[in-house]
């Protein structure tokens, strides 16, 4: 007889004997009639225990032994489902198994909460029992979504001349902008592996060793501060390639997302638009634009520096953004938006309605005039209401690009079912840090300028533009990467724009230096986020939701108890004393 999958059971199957094993989801007693929900990863079925039907009384007294998880091995026969017990919303629902013999094979305790689709259970208790938890079938179909879209890639890569190799997890400090991970050596005691955040230098020195195409479904690390698409630990379909171009990139990926998104039932349209980051800034205030609605920012400065309200005068720029039918939202919900705008580093928050009223809370600044030019630079309608930022740009732009997703999302203005891909172009190099007064690279040490722009590697590195570009998917940053430096000399040009001197850089990146000198070709690559891939692709809210065994945003593993102490004579063999607290 024939193990088969329960939730795969249909009418052609009526008339075969076969055998279920899995869990009992529902055992419901009547006496002469037990039914039980069997469940395994691919669905549930109804099987039926019958007095009438079978003369082994066996089957009957392990059918009323089973309890909720129970594991069982069932033989029987399908059978249609009289027409009273059929169950549309099943899609085993048209069939049953009449059992012949029921065996169990383990019993259960039971669980801490009901393994159902749709769970009210706190997340805590579920990460807690996390095993139990991907019992549950939207949690197994992710997983195993995720895989059918990890075999795609292979399958593409490899079609592709793409080699997969494995880079070193006890490693030495990839600069991707997060802090490392370490794990202390025993043996050469005082040093420390680093975890990588990416395998970045590994991939630029296969190309140096002329593997010429490699990928590697990798797993990074990266101690940084977490959200709902960030996790410590997360992995990355990781590429490079030598004798490239941007070009070259940007097909191979299009192709690879028209071979990977319609596993999951997206369609994807290629090639992508392309927005140069300088364009994404002015329009949507973030570098990752969320393109499926409008609401863009507008610069209004011209208008608002002819008012006579302070700090628009004051200011560098004044955006802003233009909330369809704002007129309408509440007193309570502005004061909310404006202690936001706030939050996000606004100096404050100008609004005006659109309306009769023409309400605003700089009313007494607006004569009629400013009022129309202000509407006329806007472009707004009646009813709208425009949400005002003036400042230093970058604040601006960052406080209306958050502003302007939020109230799409709460204003119900973003389309469901479109899938909006979009390369982002011509990323500036370098970034001001008004902190510590120093330029960092935005993407990472190893991006090549702008051919044209080598020269202001030195004279003016703010404005030297990168061979950078970023992937993006309806408002996240699906991958980015580069074309690369691939001459020392220009390398340790950029080390010293970005501050590090020669021996630091030595220390760090010697190694790398070095086999550069030995004939590195040009080379470049990108690094695509797997959970965040199928974060999106299986309509989930969370990273956690597609990785099997995910941190909380504490990056803790609530179920093994990681991060936690060790044993003091571990800590001694490593020579390492701890501080006490406080
Ligand atoms: P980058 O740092 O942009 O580039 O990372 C590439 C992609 O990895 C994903 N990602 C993450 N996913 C989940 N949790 C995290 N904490 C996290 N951090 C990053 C994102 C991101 O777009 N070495 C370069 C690539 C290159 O230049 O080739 C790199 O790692 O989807």
């Amino acid at each position: 007889m024939n193990r088969i999958y329960a939730g795969t059971l249909r009418n052609e199957h009526v008339g075969q004997k076969i055998v279920l094993a899995g869990w009992v989801q529902k055992q419901r007693d009547f006496g002469e009639l037990v039914f039980v929900d069997l469940r395994d990863r691919s669905g549930i079925c109804q099987v039926v225990a019958d007095q009438k039907l079978t003369a082994d009384a066996a089957v009957i007294a392990a059918a009323k032994e089973l309890r909720t998880e129970f594991v069982v091995r069932v033989e029987g026969e399908v059978v249609h489902r009289l027409e009273e017990r059929r169950n549309p919303k099943m899609p085993t629902g048209d069939v049953e198994v009449v059992a012949s013999k029921i065996e169990i094979l383990n019993r259960a305790d039971t669980p801490p909460f009901m393994i159902e689709d749709e769970t009210d259970a706190a997340e805590e208790l579920r990460l807690k029992y996390r095993y139990l938890d991907l019992r549950r079938a939207p949690l197994t179909r992710n997983l195993m979504l995720r895989h059918k879209v990890i075999f795609a890639v292979r399958d593409y890569m490899n079609r592709n001349g793409f080699l997969e190799i494995e880079t070193p997890i006890l490693t030495k400090s990839t600069p991707e902008g997060a802090r490392d991970y370490l794990v202390p050596s025993r043996v050469h005691r005082g040093t420390f592996y680093a975890l990588p955040q990416s395998p970045q230098i590994f991939k630029q020195l296969l190309m140096v060793s002329g593997l010429e195409r490699y990928f590697q479904i990798a797993r990074c690390f990266r101690d940084e501060d977490l959200r709902r698409d960030r996790q410590p630990e997360f992995t990355q379909v990781d590429v490079e390639a030598s004798f490239i171009d941007e070009e070259f990139i940007y097909g191979l990926i299009e192709g690879l997302f028209a071979e990977i998104f319609p596993v999951a039932g997206i369609a994807v349209k290629t090639p992508f638009p392309r927005m140069r980051w300088q364009e994404a800034m002015d329009r949507f205030g973030i570098d990752r634009p969320d393109t499926r609605f409008g609401m863009e920012l507008v610069d209004i400065t011209t208008a608002a520096k002819n008012t006579t309200f302070e700090p628009f005068r004051a200011a560098a720029t004044v955006r802003a953004i233009v909330v369809p039918g704002g007129a309408s939202l509440s007193r309570k919900r502005i004061d909310e938006i404006v202690e936001e705008a706030k939050k996000l580093g606004a100096s404050g928050l100008v609004w005006i309605k659109f309306d009769a009223q023409k309400g605003s809370s700089i009313k007494k600044f607006l004569d009629d005039a400013a009022f129309d030019s202000l509407r006329a630079a806007l472009g707004a309608k009646e009813n709208d209401m425009a949400l005002i930022v003036a400042g230093k740009q970058t604040t601006v732009w960052d406080v209306l690009g958050q502003l302007r997703l939020r109230i799409a999302k709460e204003q119900g203005m973003i389309p469901e079912n479109r899938w909006d891909f979009l390369w982002v172009t011509d990323f500036p190099l370098f970034e001001w840090d008004e902190e510590s007064q120093r330029y960092f690279a935005r993407h990472h040490p190893f991006t090549s300028p702008a051919l044209d722009d080598l020269g202001k590697l030195e004279s003016d590195p703010g404005a030297t533009m990168a061979r950078a570009y970023d992937v993006v998917l309806n408002g996240l940053e699906l991958g980015g990467g580069s074309i690369r430096i691939n001459r020392t000399e220009v390398q340790s040009r950029m080390f010293k724009a970005l501050g590090i001197n020669e021996e630091e850089a030595k220390d760090r990146f010697g190694f790398l230096l070095e086999a550069f000198r030995y004939g590195a070709p040009p080379h470049g690559g990108i690094a695509l986020g797997v959970d965040r891939m199928v974060m999106l692709m299986s309509g989930s809210e969370s990273l956690r939701d597609v990785i099997a065994f995910p941190k909380t945003a504490r990056a803790q593993d609530l179920m093994s108890d990681a991060p936690s102490g060790v044993d003091v004579k571990q800590l001694h063999e490593l020579g390492i004393a701890l501080e006490r607290e406080g």
